[in-house]
């Protein structure tokens, strides 16, 4: 199917994006939610605070995002280098994490939010993963948009353990290498059915990929704003979709 089906017509009445022609809603957002340090910083507030107010971010782009219809929205959490943190930050994020699923379960089940999370969970506390798993649980028979947490993911280590997987098929006679594929890569990444992120949002300003979803954001577009990530709000998730939908999507090919 060519990627540009999976972008829908988006309908002016389900959002503020007015004034503009033709405007289309990516299937999937991924973000790269940076800079609740250098929020925290400016207000003179240890950074802890930054990721506090950083998930009321959260909360607010997962609502947002759900009521205008976006397909797949998927959040870097916490990368599989963020364990080179300093043990407090790192106790604080894992509480903070654990808190929000139990706190938001009520809202992602009435909001029909299926949910699910990417990365190594077996790595996490156990209290975080037992959260996860009920979670996942209690969002089992939703329907409307997904919600992916990504959760000590790692792009290359993603990539290592599909090349893992894959070698197995063959060693075991389950697959030939002829029949190795882009569809048997990306079934075989944490992603598995979930379509590739249209739109890739990093706030805070740095021009990085930061080892996130790397097969996947092959034909992403790309939108940095300086906002940090506590500061990112319903008008600049707006400010995103509006440039996106102004955006020609050419995946390789010519202007049509
Ligand atoms: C990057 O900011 C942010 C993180 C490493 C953690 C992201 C976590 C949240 C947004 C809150 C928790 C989320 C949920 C779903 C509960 P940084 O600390 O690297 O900022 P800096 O670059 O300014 O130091």
């Amino acid at each position: 199917m060519p990627k540009s089906q999976t972008v829908r017509e988006f309908s002016k009445s389900e959002s503020s994006l007015d004034g503009m022609t033709s405007p289309t809603l990516p299937a999937h957002i991924a973000i790269i939610m940076d800079g609740n340090g250098r929020w925290a910083k400016q207000k003179g507030l240890p950074r802890v605070e930054g990721h506090a107010q950083g998930m009321q971010t959260v909360r607010t782009i997962v609502e947002e995002c759900s009521r205008i219809g976006i397909h797949q929205l998927t959040l870097y959490c916490f990368s599989s280098e963020n364990w080179k943190r300093p043990q407090p930050e790192l106790d604080f994020l894992m509480q903070l994490l654990e808190s929000y699923l139990i706190k938001e379960r009520p809202l992602l089940f009435e909001k029909n939010i299926r949910f699910s999370t990417i990365g190594r969970k077996d790595m996490l506390p156990g209290s975080v993963q037992n959260e996860i798993d009920e979670t996942i649980r209690q969002c089992s028979n939703n329907t409307g948009m997904g919600l992916c947490l990504a959760i000590n993911y790692g792009g290359r280590q993603e990539i290592v353990d599909a090349v893992q997987k894959i070698a197995t098929l063959v060693k075991d006679g389950n697959l030939s290498i002829s029949n190795i594929n882009e569809s048997v890569i990306s079934s075989s990444l944490n992603t598995s059915g979930m379509p590739d992120p249209d739109l890739l949002i990093r706030t805070a300003g740095e021009m990085r990929i930061s080892n996130f979803l790397l097969w996947q954001i092959s034909y992403a577009e790309i939108w940095v704003t300086d906002k940090t990530w506590p500061d990112f709000d319903i008008s600049t998730l707006n400010e995103a979709l509006g440039d996106y939908a102004r955006r020609e999507r050419r995946f390789g090919g010519l202007k049509t």
